[in-house]
Formats: C-alpha cells, structure tokens, sequence
C-alpha cells in the first residue's frame, strides 16, 4: 500500500525541496521509479550473494567461531565496496533487524515499522516482500528500499536458538550485547536497506 502511495504522489510534480532555497521540481513517471527500485534490488542482491559467499569461506575454512570474525570484517567490506562501485548513484547499502548483533546495524523509526509488517506478514502465511519510501537528504530526493532476509538452515548456527559454546564464547567476546539469536528457520532475520540518489538516474529522470 505504501508502495502505491509513494508511486501515486511521485506522478503529482513534486516539489521535493520545499525548504531549500532553489526548490528544484521533479517529475517521475510510475516506470521510472521502477527502474529506480530495480537498481536497488540488484544491489541488495549482489549484497546477499557477496555476504553469503564470503560467510561459507570463512565457515569452510575457520569454522563457525572464523565465521564470526570474518562476518565482522565482512560486512562493511562488501557494503563499502558497493558503495564505492557505483558511488554516483549509491548512498550506503546494508542491514538492519529488530534483534541486532552489530549496534550500528539499529533500524530507524521508518524501518521498525516496516520490519513489524515483515514480521506479522510471516505470521500470517504470507510472504514479505521489499517496500520503500521517498525521503530527502542534503536536499535531494533519495530512494530507501527495504527487502526482507529470511532466515535460512545456515544461520542458525549463529542466529538460533540453541548456540554450541564456540559460538557463544566468540559472540561474546566481539559482540557482548547481541540480540540476534532465537531464530527458527523462515523467520524474518532482518533486512537489507538501500539507498540511492534519485536525481542521479540513469533511466531518464529529468530535473
Ligand atoms: C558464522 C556465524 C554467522 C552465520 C552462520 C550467520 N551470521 Fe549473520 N551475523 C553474524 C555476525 C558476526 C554479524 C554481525 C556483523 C557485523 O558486525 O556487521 C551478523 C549480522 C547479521 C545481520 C545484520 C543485522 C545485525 O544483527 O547486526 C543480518 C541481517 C544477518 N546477520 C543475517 C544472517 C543470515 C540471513 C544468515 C544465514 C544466511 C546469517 N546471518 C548467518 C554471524 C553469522
């Protein structure tokens, strides 16, 4: 519903600077703003395909306790990278939860709300999927994209219920108030979030 919402008022033409000096006018179209969240879900994917890999790696080589520190050194590494890949058109790509490991990870208001919905929406049976929302930084009108991480056989070595005491011992030495253990097999892990300048598209928007 959101999705339509933001699809909806984006036809209007917006003026997404309001405050700014030079409010500058922006008009985009139903299909541009779906090339827009198309660009968003190839990055996440590359994310997930990227994380994952380097986490079998490490898992295969050091065992689930590597697995831990690679994951810490990992993870930025690999959004870092992206970043810097498409830098004209990427802000930042990463993850959030509502039980986090890593502090930085905190979901804002915006995004609790929508790892909320993730969580009722699997509950009912029914499945997640990726939602976004306009907003603006330095001025400019940015695009957050939202998309669920189910929780996989995998991860329960590090995300579960039960822990076996290497993986215990190593979450608490490098992440003493983790939160994200408890998890059962398709249940919403948490959620990859992109952002990405609007006004720096490569699908024809027009200022
Ligand atoms: C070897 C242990 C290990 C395994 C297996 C593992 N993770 Fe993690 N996970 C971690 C660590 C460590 C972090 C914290 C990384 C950091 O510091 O950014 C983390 C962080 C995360 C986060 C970021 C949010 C937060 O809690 O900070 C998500 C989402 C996540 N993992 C999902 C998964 C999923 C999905 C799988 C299975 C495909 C998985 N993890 C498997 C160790 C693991």
């Amino acid at each position: 519903m959101i999705r339509q919402l933001v699809g909806a008022s984006l036809l209007l033409n917006l003026c997404l600077s309001a405050q700014a000096q030079n409010p500058q006018r922006f008009k985009l179209g139903e299909q541009e703003l779906q090339h827009e969240v198309q660009f968003s879900q190839s990055i996440s994917k590359q994310l997930a395909g990227s994380l994952k890999q380097r986490l079998m790696n490490a898992v295969k080589s050091g065992g689930l306790a590597g697995g831990i520190e690679q994951c810490k050194i990992a993870a930025p590494e690999i959004s870092q990278y992206l970043e810097e890949k498409y830098s004209s058109k990427l802000i930042s790509a990463g993850r959030t939860s509502l039980k986090i490991r890593n502090p930085q990870n905190l979901p804002d208001t915006w995004q609790k709300t929508q790892l909320q919905i993730f969580d009722q929406e699997q509950n009912k049976g029914l499945q997640p999927s990726y939602r976004y929302r306009v907003i603006q930084q330095e001025g400019r009108p940015v695009l957050e994209y939202i998309s669920p991480i189910p929780t996989q056989g995998l991860c329960l070595n590090c995300h579960g219920e039960v822990l076996n005491m290497e993986v215990t011992e190593t979450l608490r030495d490098l992440y003493p108030e983790d939160q994200a253990r408890g998890y059962k097999a398709g249940d919403i892990r948490g959620a990859f979030i992109i952002r990405s300048w609007l006004d720096k598209s490569t699908t024809g928007m027009k200022k």
